[in-house]
């Protein structure tokens, strides 16, 4: 069986004050879960997570990066930076970069490609939007998210990343993809893994997000190939943040 992994997705939201609570009660509530979990933070935050975080089992993480390494790109932030404060993981390709940045499957690819180049995990977000769902496209579209990714990977270095499906039309709507039709998307992105590393698609987290709270969270995790959440809202409450971390446990 893969272990387990619960990520929170805190977004634009946060303030020194507030994260300092939030942080000190998950790690308060931490003890004796079995779950990876971990937080991905604004980047002006990285630095106090490395603080409050190092050394415990709660590891952290940014929410978007640069394809370059560094130089003339205002407003950028380089893997090389999100690995000075110890970074493990960052997301790219969420769906909202997508749709409010213009981010397309080769860009989404790129950034994926820079993060693993730097030695950080890519959490490398797919999802369809309800009109894409409704005209029966969700596996076209999901499906070519990801191929962007593994083509410009290859073979050997998918071992390294984690996949989330995000139905757009779940993500902070209180709508869950039920365990069947979540399960029905990750096992065809299981399937596309293994066509390309048939080995490594075993192992490779596929996290569900998209309104998983605690009353959700073990149903969707029971499914055979949902490997772990990642979780926006219910990242921002200590009480429920732990309550997946359990559930995944
Ligand atoms: P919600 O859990 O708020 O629906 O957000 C999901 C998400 O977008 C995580 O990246």
């Amino acid at each position: 069986m893969r272990p387990k992994l619960v990520v929170g997705n805190w977004k634009m939201n946060g303030s020194r004050e507030a994260n300092a609570a939030l942080l000190t009660g998950i790690l308060a509530g931490l003890e004796g879960s079995a779950a990876a979990c971990a937080v991905c933070v604004p980047s002006p935050y990285l630095f106090q997570c490395e603080q409050l975080l190092q050394g415990s089992k709660l590891a952290w993480g940014a929410q978007d990066v640069s394809t370059q390494p560094g130089g003339a790109f205002t407003g950028e932030v380089a893997a090389s930076m999100l690995l000075d404060f110890h970074c493990r993981y960052v997301i790219v390709g969420h769906s909202e970069r997508r749709a409010y940045h213009g981010e397309s499957n080769a860009l989404v690819a790129r950034k994926a490609q820079a993060a693993l180049d730097a030695g950080l995990t890519p959490i490398v977000c797919v999802g369809e939007t309800l009109g894409e769902r409704e005209a029966g496209e969700t596996n076209a579209v999901v499906g070519a998210q990801l191929d962007a990714v593994l083509e410009l990977l290859g073979k050997d270095a998918i071992a390294k990343i984690v996949v989330a499906y995000e139905p757009v039309w779940a993500i902070g709507t209180g709508k869950t993809a039920t365990p069947a039709m979540a399960q029905e998307v990750h096992a065809q992105l299981r399937t596309q893994l293994r066509a390309c590393n048939a080995v490594a698609a075993e192992s490779i987290a596929i996290l569900y997000g998209g309104s998983m709270k605690p009353d959700n969270a073990a149903d969707l995790m029971a499914q055979a190939d949902i490997d772990g959440g990642l979780i926006g809202g219910a990242a921002l409450k200590a009480e429920d943040f732990l309550a997946i971390i359990r559930a995944a446990s």
